[in-house]
């Protein structure tokens, strides 16, 4: 498979694990039972899981078989932890429904940030 490929498999799973994330936070909000559902529990996890072994896929091509690693891979690598984190919070941890809305608004600033590092390829996108 062509690294321009496998960027692109990223990119699709990239957008796939942003509307299933939307979802799943908009039925906890609503607190509709769907959320429940066997398929809601486990499709995140896969794309999630194929999210990261695209984007490590990638990396290894375009840098790290090169023995550089850019600033802004770092920034995604903790970027994804914080993500994750604030996801557990949003749809499983928060104790009350402000704080898990609170976490789920976090979650997806830090998702848009990470999508603009990832297009521009810089820590601090749109800024020369
Ligand atoms: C939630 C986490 C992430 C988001 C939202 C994200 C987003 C994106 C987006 C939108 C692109 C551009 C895709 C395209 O042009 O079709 C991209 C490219 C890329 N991402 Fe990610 N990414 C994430 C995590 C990661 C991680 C953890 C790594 C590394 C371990 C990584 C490595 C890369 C690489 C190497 C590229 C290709 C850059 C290039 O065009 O040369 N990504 N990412």
């Amino acid at each position: 498979m062509s690294t321009q490929s496998i960027i692109h498999l990223h990119g699709l799973f990239v957008i796939l694990s942003l509307v299933l994330f939307s979802l799943r936070g908009y039925w906890m909000l609503r607190e509709c039972p769907a959320l429940q559902a066997r398929w809601v529990k486990i499709t995140p996890h896969i794309v999630d899981t194929l999210l990261l072994l695209t984007a490590l896929w990638a990396a290894w091509l375009i840098f790290w078989s090169h023995g550089t690693h850019p600033a802004f891979i770092t920034v995604k690598i903790i970027g994804l932890l914080v993500y994750i984190g604030l996801g557990l919070v949003a749809l499983k941890l928060g104790k009350t429904k402000t704080i898990r809305l609170a976490a789920f608004v976090a979650a997806l600033v830090v998702y848009a940030y990470l999508i603009a590092v990832g297009v521009t390829m810089r820590a601090i996108p749109f800024i020369s």
